[in-house]
């Protein structure tokens, strides 16, 4: 049985990270040059443009106060899409989509975030998906595997949670060569 319907609410928590191959999401100087295309071009694998649509249809993201302060540095990536950022500290605020919430994450996804959004997308860092993780609240888990091996950085699944099973639902590869796999909770 689904999170969802465990919850009898109808919205989805996308957990959402691009990786290195040896599962690594940030290098260790914040560097971001490793996600660039490389230039290299796998025939077989379809455009990065058939990404747009999946994009329109996120209708809220959450995300941790270190990933949020490095995309304020970087340029905003998430538009005007209601954004929740978990702190504990007062942060200035930057723009009218983005509120801060800091407490129970399962209060803000089953008593905040889901009457209000169906999409929502947890899109980091390290930190905050774990606790999601541990905590039970990822219905669909979405990578985009790079293909560069880094060595050393911050790892998406350190400490994240007990042994557990997904089931994979979707494959897509990208001319670009990265893989996004997509895995949701088994049926049965
Ligand atoms: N490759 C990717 O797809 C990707 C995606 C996102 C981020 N990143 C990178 O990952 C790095 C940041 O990740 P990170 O793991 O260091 O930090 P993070 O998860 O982005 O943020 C950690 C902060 O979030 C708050 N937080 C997290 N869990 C909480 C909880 N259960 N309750 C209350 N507050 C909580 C705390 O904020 P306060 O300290 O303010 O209280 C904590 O210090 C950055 O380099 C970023 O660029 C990469």
């Amino acid at each position: 049985m689904s999170r969802g319907a465990m919850t009898a609410r109808k919205s989805t928590v996308t957990l959402h990270m691009v990786s290195s191959l040896d599962g690594i999401i940030a290098k260790k100087d914040n560097s971001v040059s490793w996600l660039d295309d490389s230039g290299d071009v796998y025939e077989k694998g379809v455009s990065d443009d058939s990404e747009e649509d999946v994009v329109k249809a996120i209708d809220c993201f959450v995300l941790g106060s270190r990933t949020y302060e490095h995309a304020l540095q970087l340029g905003w990536p998430y538009g005007d899409t209601p954004t929740v950022v978990i702190t504990n500290r007062e942060l200035p605020s930057t723009r009218k989509s983005v509120e801060f919430y800091s407490g129970d994450l399962k209060r803000l996804v089953d008593e905040i975030l889901a009457p209000r959004y169906g999409n929502i997308w947890l899109v980091g860092g390290a930190m905050l998906c774990q606790s999601f993780l541990r905590l039970g609240l990822v219905d669909e888990i979405r990578l985009s595997i790079i293909p560069v091996l880094l060595g050393d950085g911050l790892r998406l699944f350190d400490n994240s949670s007990t042994e557990k099973r997904w089931r994979l639902k979707n494959v897509i590869a990208f001319k670009s060569g990265v893989v996004e796999l997509s895995y949701g909770l088994p049926i049965h």
